[in-house]
């Protein structure tokens, strides 16, 4: 297990009379709360880089160290010996469950995987090419419209409600957006299947001939889920609690979320990875892309590189890689040429002094898009996997904040740097 020791505690008041606020794990924080009202300042920290915008005790990163824990669990731990749904629960309510919670919170689950009927129809309103996390977008925002039961985020049993119907629910939506751009009948869910295998029996299911289930490819695919599900404050995150600040319901704040996942240096970065795998081709381009990754006038990033915390490598690509070598090996692609690129791009980015300097190692995008191609799933359902799996983060995350009570609004500030008050040239 990874050890892990906090760094020297400093004196609990600042200088200018702010206190120190101390964690369990990770650097304290200076509260700055009555900075405004005392000085008249505010705090600039565009990009939050040196701002903790909560308290939380979900998920632990130390970029430096390459540490990722859920509620104190490595995350490497967890993906070996644990289950998607065992960390769902853990998430959810802080504990892992006994064996009667975890038969329990399965069951609800199961419950509540269907979509009403009406929001199937729902599908047939896109375009058949529409991208995936378009359509999970505007879905999980309807479901608002039809689960008003859920809707009162001052009843904690409603919100622990809706948060389990937006965990069940969403393989089933993640799946329709995909098997709709195919043109094929969606498929229900399929209680006798555990959580990861339900959903790939979703994406790749015929109505015509009985699925069969290969248990090394369900086992990644729970695996994959375990990795994404949560990553403490990141963007799509802090869009959810933001969101959920001002009281907004639940599917909504979720479909804030999903949106926010979307972009391309955020959960959209799998499929950008692949794309650019693609591009390279073959091993001998890959200088041309370091040197483009490198030149400050072009705008391109190596893909599944660098990340905001980490600084150090990404717990998650280390497990990811290892999965996708054995799941490779499993469907005999050992010589898949995107996983020799990937390997090849690796080793030439840890030794250039660019990607030395600035710390940027492979991210849990760079393998996971390999992973997710050679188990059969269509490069624009990428992003959409990631986001069945971060579900469970955010309705953890949005719950805590409910729960707590004690945050109110999100309402940053701002320097404004627009033109100084002029009177309106009337008569002009
Ligand atoms: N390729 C080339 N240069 C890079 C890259 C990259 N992938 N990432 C960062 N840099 C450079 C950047 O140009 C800057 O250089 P300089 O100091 O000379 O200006 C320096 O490294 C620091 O970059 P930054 O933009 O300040 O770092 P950030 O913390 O704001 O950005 C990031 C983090 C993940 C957005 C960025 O590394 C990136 O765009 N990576 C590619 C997209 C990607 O893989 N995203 C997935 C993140 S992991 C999954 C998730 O959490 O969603």
């Amino acid at each position: 297990m990874a050890s892990y020791v906090r760094a020297e505690i400093v004196e609990e008041v600042t200088e200018g009379g702010f206190p120190i606020q101390t964690g369990t794990l990770g650097p304290q924080a200076v509260d700055i709360q009555s900075l405004y009202a005392r000085y008249g300042l505010l705090a600039y920290d565009p990009g939050y880089r040196s701002t903790a915008s909560c308290k939380s005790a979900i998920t632990f990163v130390d970029g430096d160290s390459g540490v990722l824990a859920y509620r104190g669990y490595p995350i490497e731990q967890l993906a070996q010996h644990s289950n998607f749904l065992e960390v769902a629960y853990l998430l959810m309510f802080g504990e892992l469950p006994t064996g009667e919670q975890a038969v329990r919170f399965r069951d609800d689950v199961r419950q509540h995987n269907l979509l009403h009927e009406q929001v199937i129809s729902f599908f047939r309103g896109f375009r058949r090419d529409a991208h995936p996390m378009a359509v999970m977008v505007a879905v999980v925002g309807a479901l608002s419209a039809f689960y008003h039961d859920d809707l009162d985020i001052g009843d904690p049993d409603q919100r622990l409600n809706a948060a389990i119907r937006l965990v069940a629910k969403m393989p089933t939506i993640a799946a329709a957006s995909y098997t709709y751009s195919t043109g094929r009948p969606l498929r229900y869910p399929r209680n006798e299947y555990d959580y990861a295998a339900n959903f790939m029996q979703m994406l790749f299911g015929m109505p015509n001939q009985d699925f069969v289930l290969d248990p090394v490819q369900a086992r990644a695919m729970d695996m994959i889920l375990i990795l994404h599900a949560d990553h403490e404050q990141n963007a799509s995150t802090s869009t959810v609690r933001m969101a959920a600040s001002s009281g907004a319901n639940p599917f909504a704040c979720i479909a804030a979320g999903i949106a926010s996942l979307w972009g391309p240096a955020h959960g959209g970065a799998n499929e950008e990875v692949v794309k650019m795998l693609m591009e390279i081709g073959r091993p001998e381009n890959i200088p041309k892309v370091i040197a483009r990754a490198k030149d400050k006038s072009d705008p391109f990033r190596l893909m599944g590189f660098g990340h905001r915390l980490y600084k150090n490598v990404d717990p998650r690509a280390k497990v990811i890689q290892e999965t996708a070598r054995k799941v490779l090996a499993h469907l005999g692609l050992e010589n898949d040429p995107l996983m020799a690129v990937a390997m090849e791009l690796e080793q030439i980015a840890l030794k250039d002094e660019y990607f030395i300097e600035r710390k940027l190692y492979p991210n849990v995008d760079f393998y996971s898009g390999i992973l997710l191609r050679a188990m059969g799933i269509p490069t624009k359902m990428f992003t959409a996997v990631f986001a069945v799996a971060r579900t469970v983060g955010w309705v953890s995350q949005w719950l805590e904040l409910h729960n707590d009570g004690t945050h109110g609004i999100d309402r940053p500030r701002q320097l404004y740097v627009g033109k100084p008050l002029r009177n309106y040239p009337v008569g002009r």
